[in-house]
């Protein structure tokens, strides 16, 4: 019986080190490293109440250590002998409602200043983040002081659609306006704010900004179904004159993208085998209006544009790397100094996505397996057309 319970102990002991260790396995999710005000508030306020906690416990503690040494019975005691018998103490009640009342009004006007901090707008630039089973989009519309800038003409609108990847440039106040296109997901990038749920028919605003340049990682924090923990997303922060060539090889990548590639190329027939195969699902801009004989409407939009593919350092719902890094995490380079491409792992998506990350294909919930429709000829081509989406990341 002794045995049984001491062992039973040692488990319960083992599966809470366990919880607690499961806390560190992902450390690129830090809280405790904030890089923009906003993250700063919200650290701020969490070092301010855990703190006071701190300073409570231990008092609390001591005072309870010192009434037990200073009362505890001693061998003369009479057993019979009761302390006088008391019932109220006002000043006793005063002082232990007075003190906690005080550290709640203290914490309440720090955490209200803050909340109110949080949902103020951002100075700079608005992007659309949309949630959806399994990954995020994000959409830039060009202000007119941009399109301006990159020459483009006055009368267009435009857009920079984009999956995984939120790239936003230092110093920037960047406002959100998180929407969800299926269940209830929620945002949050640790290291550039707290959290912000994604509702379906509503529109949640949040701010966002970094001081430094760097890449900072997030996961959707609302069980949103079968891949909840493989829907990830990271910021990609980068200087004003970096993000700027960023913005200038996004269009690039759009008008790039409308050239058919030419003839007998491998390329060229992945690119048909992309108009067959993918245009159902996945937009490249430009492509699928030939497609579809110019109704967009009926294909595409429910899997990440693909225009600028290779702009971006992960795919399915960034999960994997486009690119191959090494055990330190640093993108390890060709002779010539460009970015591995993961080719294995991109291929085996395209290949078989169910087998890389859970999804419901069947209820437009994630990619098709193409094991069975795409010989190894047909994958070939096609890898050789998507490497013409876009140019490599721009890195901080
Ligand atoms: Cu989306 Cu969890």
């Amino acid at each position: 019986m002794g045995a049984r319970f001491a062992r039973r102990w040692q488990l319960a002991v083992a599966a809470l080190l366990g919880l607690l260790l499961a806390g560190c396995a992902t450390g690129r999710l830090d809280a405790t490293k904030p890089v923009g005000q906003e993250a700063r508030d919200i650290d701020f306020l969490m070092r301010l109440s855990g703190w006071m906690a701190v300073g409570v416990g231990i008092f609390v503690a001591a005072a309870v250590f010192a009434i037990i040494v200073k009362f505890r019975a001693k061998p003369t005691d009479d057993p019979d002998d009761l302390p006088p018998q008391i019932h109220g103490n006002r000043k006793a009640e005063l002082t232990w409602t007075l003190i906690p009342t005080a550290l709640l009004v203290f914490l309440t006007i720090f955490t209200l200043g803050t909340v109110f901090d949080l949902a103020a707008a951002g100075t700079g630039r608005t992007i659309k983040v949309e949630g959806q089973q399994w990954w995020w989009q994000f959409t830039y519309e060009l202000d007119k002081d941009e399109i301006d800038k990159y020459n483009l003409d006055q009368d267009g609108r435009y857009e920079i659609v984009t999956a995984n990847d939120l790239v936003i440039r230092t110093g920037e106040e960047v406002n959100l306006e998180i929407h969800s296109n299926d269940v209830i997901h929620s945002f949050w990038i640790p290291q550039l704010n707290g959290k912000k749920d994604a509702v379906p028919g509503r529109v949640h605003h949040w701010r966002i900004s970094s001081d430094e340049p760097g890449i900072f990682y997030g996961e959707c924090v609302e069980f949103c179904g079968l891949s909840h923990a493989n829907m990830q997303m990271r910021t990609i922060v980068l200087t004003p004159e970096e993000f700027d060539r960023w913005m200038r090889e996004q269009l690039a990548g759009q008008a790039a993208a409308q050239v058919a590639p030419a003839d007998e190329s491998p390329e060229a027939a992945g690119a048909a085998l992309f108009e067959t195969h993918c245009i159902s699902c996945h937009v490249v801009d430009g492509v699928y209006e030939s497609a579809a004989g110019g109704n967009a409407n009926l294909l595409a939009g429910i899997a990440p544009n693909l225009t600028n593919l290779m702009s971006r350092t992960a795919f399915a719902g960034a999960l994997y790397e486009t690119y191959q890094t090494g055990p330190d995490g640093a993108y390890l380079r060709n002779p010539d100094g460009s970015l591995k491409l993961n080719v294995a792992e991109l291929r085996e998506w395209v290949r078989n996505a169910p087998d890389m990350k859970p999804a419901r294909a069947d209820n437009q919930q994630g990619m098709l397996d193409f094991s069975e429709v795409l010989t190894d000829q047909d994958l070939d081509n096609l890898m050789a057309y998507l490497q013409t989406l876009g140019s490599p990341p721009v890195l901080p």
